[in-house]
């Protein structure tokens, strides 16, 4: 009896141990909500209703860049590396080379991965409804830089950084109306547009057509797509050259096309700036140079340094903060003459 009341002592000791041990094992796999918080992997982000990462997380932003396009994009690019670097922001970078198909894909991925922010230039404006519904679906806010989208739906997006392409369009003709305003008879214009469906290509020949609509000797003969590249606008305007017997004015949608199209102006025998005024977008460093050297008569400015302001975008994104559903870039334009002057400081 007595060994018996003994070994009926070390089993419930022994049952107790097992219920102990249970009990811990159970608190390891189902932590406390805060725990589980701060126990997220770091590509792990919250959905947008929930609070904002840990401050010692670090951001992970996944930007889907357009392409390397033109000196622009570079400085776009350049921009957006060292500000995500400077703002200490973990940055998950794909170049879609020109083509959307890869520009969703890129997006879909940093779906997969759970980023807390995506950013990108949309290629060309239509066509993104659905993967955009689907980064809203996984609470990934999404900021839209440079180019806009037609999305009807805006709560897709948060803000828009970027330029006003219209206006930059109206600079141009306003500039060619002023230029152009004792001539006698049609100044033809050929016009060397971005790539086709993109926002500054829609926006640009926009603006300037808005502007000269009210100048009827002031006519665009031929217009056609160089895709915002060198290479493109050069053999466009070679084709241009051959089949209009007087060109007047070339109005190119960015500094690369018109570049091109110098050395097919060249090539033909022809003074770029003096036989055919040549208008062009951006002001990169390559543009200014020919044009105070007065081979372009005119230049929009498009500010490609929009990284500081996509970096402060996603930071008040995630902290919640209210932000403005567009932010424009301020820009200016200009002249041959004050091209010369700006070139020294230029900063891309
Ligand atoms: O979206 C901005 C445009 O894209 C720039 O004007 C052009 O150079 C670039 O490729």
């Amino acid at each position: 009896m007595k060994r018996f009341g003994k070994l009926s002592l070390l089993a419930v000791l022994a049952l107790m141990m097992v219920v102990v041990a249970a009990c811990g094992k159970k608190n390891e796999t189902s932590p406390s909500p805060s725990a589980s918080q701060a126990a997220a992997p770091a590509s792990e982000s919250p959905k947008a209703s929930e609070p904002a990462p840990p401050a010692d997380k670090k951001i992970v932003l996944g930007f889907a860049q357009v392409g390397a396009e033109s000196g622009w994009r570079t400085a776009n690019t350049k921009s957006i590396q060292e500000s995500a670097a400077a703002a200490g922001i973990d940055l998950k970078f794909s170049d879609a080379q020109q083509k959307q198909e890869n520009q969703i894909k890129a997006i879909r991925s940093y779906i997969q991965q759970k980023v807390d922010v995506i950013a990108f230039s949309p290629v060309v404006e239509s066509g993104w409804d659905t993967v955009l519904k689907e980064a809203k679906d996984a609470g990934i806010p999404v900021i839209l830089t440079d180019r806009a989208v037609d999305s009807k739906d805006t709560s897709l997006y948060r803000t828009f950084i970027g330029s006003d392409f219209v206006e930059e369009g109206r600079k141009a003709g306003q500039w060619l109306v002023e230029a152009t305003k004792d001539a006698q008879g049609d100044v033809n214009i050929v016009q060397l547009e971005g790539t086709t469906g993109s926002a500054p290509a829609n926006d640009r020949m926009a603006g300037f057509k808005e502007v000269i609509k009210d100048h009827p000797n002031l006519k665009i003969i031929a217009s056609q797509t160089g895709d915002f590249t060198r290479a493109k606008g050069k053999e466009v305007m070679q084709a241009f050259l051959q089949a209009h017997k007087k060109i007047d004015v070339l109005y190119a949608h960015n500094d690369d096309m018109a570049l091109g199209a110098i050395q097919a102006i060249e090539a033909a025998g022809l003074k770029p700036g003096v036989d055919i005024k040549i208008i062009s977008v951006d002001g990169v460093h390559d543009g200014m140079q020919a044009a105070s050297e007065g081979k372009i008569n005119y230049i929009v400015e498009c500010n490609p340094l929009l990284g500081p302001q996509l970096m402060d975008a996603v930071k008040d994104v995630l902290a919640g903060k209210e932000i403005p559903q567009r932010i424009v870039t301020k820009e200016s334009a200009f002249t041959s003459e004050q091209a010369k002057e700006a070139l020294p400081t230029r900063q891309y």
